[in-house]
């Protein structure tokens, strides 16, 4: 189990295990750490896509996955966090997502094809270190404007819970969102586009 920023508040965030299986058609069965949810590295090394069962997801719940070698994040959002998104533009770089990268599927307010469901590379759009997971609102050593987010330690990036920037922090952009698509409402696909088309 991987837990990073371990949620002491109401929201009850959880960084626990959920099943993911790995490479598609390679039957890999994955367990919740990093290096044991990587597809074989003939897989890897043809960029194959992930598929992520939700169905075993709880609420505020944050699962990593490797991805053509990179950390990927999905994360189950809570109505609160939704309802918290839609009242930070006034404090980021990119709110609507203009200069970043993602799919269009997920250009929206959001960044994502279903609202609580947000998916992202997790590497800092700096220099590539990998923000840690703050979902607690007014820690300590954030401070009180800290809503829960994305914090980067290498150079203090704030990146919001859709990934979008904060202002006046050293990282350009939000954080990319990978090609994904939905097999159902449980199965999603980590590197396919929505027409099925490998990314
Ligand atoms: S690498 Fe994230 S702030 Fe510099």
């Amino acid at each position: 189990m991987i837990e990073e920023g371990v949620d002491k508040s109401k929201r009850q965030f959880l960084t626990t295990a959920l099943s993911v299986v790995g490479a598609v058609g390679a039957g890999y069965m994955a367990v919740p750490f990093l290096s044991q949810m990587q597809p074989s590295a003939k897989a890897m090394a043809a960029g194959a896509p992930v598929e992520v069962d939700l169905s075993k997801m709880e609420t505020g719940q944050l699962i990593r996955i490797a991805w053509r070698g990179k950390p990927v994040w999905v994360l189950n959002r809570t109505p609160e966090v939704l309802a918290t998104l839609v009242t930070l533009d006034s404090k980021l770089a990119d709110p609507q997502s203009a200069e970043s990268s993602q799919p269009e599927s997920s250009k929206n307010s959001m960044r994502s094809i279903k609202p609580e469901i947000f998916v992202a590379v997790g590497l800092c759009t700096h220099l590539g270190c990998s923000p840690t997971f703050r979902p607690e609102v007014a820690p300590n050593d954030l401070g009180p404007d800290w809503k829960g987010g994305f914090f980067c330690p290498c150079h203090g990036s704030w990146f919001d819970l859709a990934g979008r920037v904060f202002r006046g922090v050293p990282a350009p952009s939000n954080l990319e969102v990978p090609p994904y698509r939905y097999v159902n409402d449980n199965l999603i696909i980590i590197g396919e586009d929505n027409e099925g088309s490998k990314a």
